[in-house]
């Protein structure tokens, strides 16, 4: 050693530096590779309670939800003048769903699903601050009611994404008393839906809405403002809490949980330190942070260069279940010297992808998976999982690859409780109009008849499967 020019040394030094640093911040499950006939010969392991179910959200499918900021949205225009939904579309009466529901619920019943994951609207039952409206809640109650009827657990989305206009018009979100003004909303539905619904999912995905809403500013109300993006989201877990709470005191039986968005981040170079670290720093705000604010009640925000935020609910373990909604994964790559400093990168041209661009990945969910239940152990729902597919040659493949990987992480001891497909039939898909159809069910716009998708017949089997073994 005594004899190696110091030049030598240091490159060593540095080498080894960095080898060691890739070590500890890469993802140790990057390259996991799940061999997919090995999955198809394996046992099935769900269990005798475990929810098969489609799931829909309110604004998508039920058609005239004119009170609402996302109404307004849609025809409103971005900074260039180009409108806010892909060709201009509006939701109008969407899949009508709001009158069609009975034949919805058989819709679900001809799948043989035994849950049905939807939202209630919030500005429908609270047209004005402080002010219900009985018939909606009546309205959700006959929904309730007709799933009973046809042996179909309801799990309901309290808020998934859409606001009353009067509370945009207020800010927010952004505002610090607007978790209390969520769980006025939470008491009142489950005190009225409580003793016939047991599953409660308050917040749909507070990371998606505060990334699309208020950094990329995609989702209304359309800011780019980071320090807000991260105020929000901090205001949407506070707003779960709140509604734990509230919806446990209506009904202390009751299973309450949050669904959060995971799409794996990895980096576009595996050895790149800096995506590395990049991919690091996004997975660890984007939904690693989310986790553990469930399990402590502290939310620890730090983007390097972007914004950090502190704070503590003192409410730790405010959760039954962790709702995941899982697709896809985003490469990364950092630009140090570009303005934006982070841009996503498309999967490589080996890959398969959906209509939307996602990348088809499996393993993403078992290792989405994994990070929840290594930090929480507690029951995991998977409340959404889905292509979209309009031609329909993935579709089976995609239930089936990732309802197996699923099989596969409960043989991993991980607390797999349900797996809810999106989505129940073709729906308006926010940004994308009706073009991005995920559907089991094909849903003509023209005269709203539904015709099941070939691809979707697979699910079907797996749950006919699953249910004859159990006999
Ligand atoms: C999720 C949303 C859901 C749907 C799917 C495709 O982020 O929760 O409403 O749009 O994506």
């Amino acid at each position: 050693m005594k004899h190696l020019p110091r030049i030598v040394l240091v490159v060593i030094t540095l080498i080894l530096l960095y080898g060691t640093a890739l070590l500890v911040f890469v993802d140790p499950n990057i390259g996991l590779e799940l061999d997919r006939h090995y999955l198809l010969n394996d046992t099935l392991r769900f269990g005798r309670g475990f929810l098969w179910g489609a799931a829909t959200s309110a604004y998508q499918v039920e058609g005239n939800c004119t009170n609402s900021n996302w109404w307004e949205f849609e025809s409103a225009v971005d900074k260039q003048g180009l409108p806010r939904i892909e060709r201009g579309q509006r939701s109008g009466i969407a899949a009508d769903h709001w009158r069609r529901y009975k034949e919805d619920v058989q819709l679900l019943k001809e799948m043989r699903l035994n849950a049905y994951r939807f939202s209630v609207e919030w500005s429908k039952i609270e047209p004005e601050e402080g002010i219900f409206a009985d018939s909606a809640l009546d309205h959700y109650e006959r929904v309730v009611d007709e799933l009973r009827a046809n042996g179909i657990e309801p799990f309901i989305t309290l808020h998934h994404f859409t606001n009353p206009l009067w509370f945009e018009r207020k800010g927010g979100f952004e505002r610090d008393d607007s978790p209390e003004i969520l769980a006025r909303f939470a008491r009142r539905v489950a005190g009225r839906l409580g003793p016939k619904v047991r599953f409660w999912a308050t917040v749909n995905e507070p990371n998606v809405y505060a990334a699309e809403g208020y950094y990329s500013g995609t989702f209304p109300p359309g800011k780019q403002n980071p320090a807000r993006a991260i105020l929000v989201f901090r205001n949407l877990l506070r707003a779960h809490t709140a509604c734990y709470l509230a919806i446990k005191e209506a009904d202390p039986e009751a299973q309450v949980g949050l669904p959060i968005s995971v799409f794996i981040i990895d980096p576009a170079e595996k050895w790149n330190l800096l995506d590395v670290l990049l991919a690091h720093y996004l997975n660890k705000a984007y939904t690693v942070s989310a986790v553990e604010y469930l399990t402590t009640g502290v939310y620890d925000l730090s983007l390097p260069g972007i914004g950090t935020d502190h704070y503590e609910s003192g409410i730790p373990d405010a959760f039954d279940f962790v709702g995941l909604n899982y697709y896809s994964r985003i490469y990364c790559h950092f630009k140090p010297f570009a303005e934006e400093k982070f841009v996503a990168v498309a999967p490589p041209l080996t890959a398969m992808q959906a209509d939307n661009g996602w990348e088809i990945y499996k393993e993403g969910l078992i290792r989405a998976l994994y990070m929840i239940s290594s930090r929480t152990g507690k029951p995991i729902y998977i409340t959404e999982n889905g292509i979209a597919d309009d031609s329909d040659q993935k579709r089976a493949t995609f239930i089936e690859d990732h309802v197996l990987t699923a099989n596969r992480a409960i043989f991993e001891r991980m607390n797999v409780r349900g797996y809810f497909y999106w989505s129940l039939m073709d729906n308006f898909e926010w940004t994308h109009g009706f073009d991005k159809r995920f559907g089991l069910y094909a849903v003509d716009y023209a005269t709203q008849k539904r015709t099941v998708r070939q691809g979707s017949l697979k699910y079907k089997e797996i749950v006919m499967t699953w249910a004859r073994r159990l006999r």
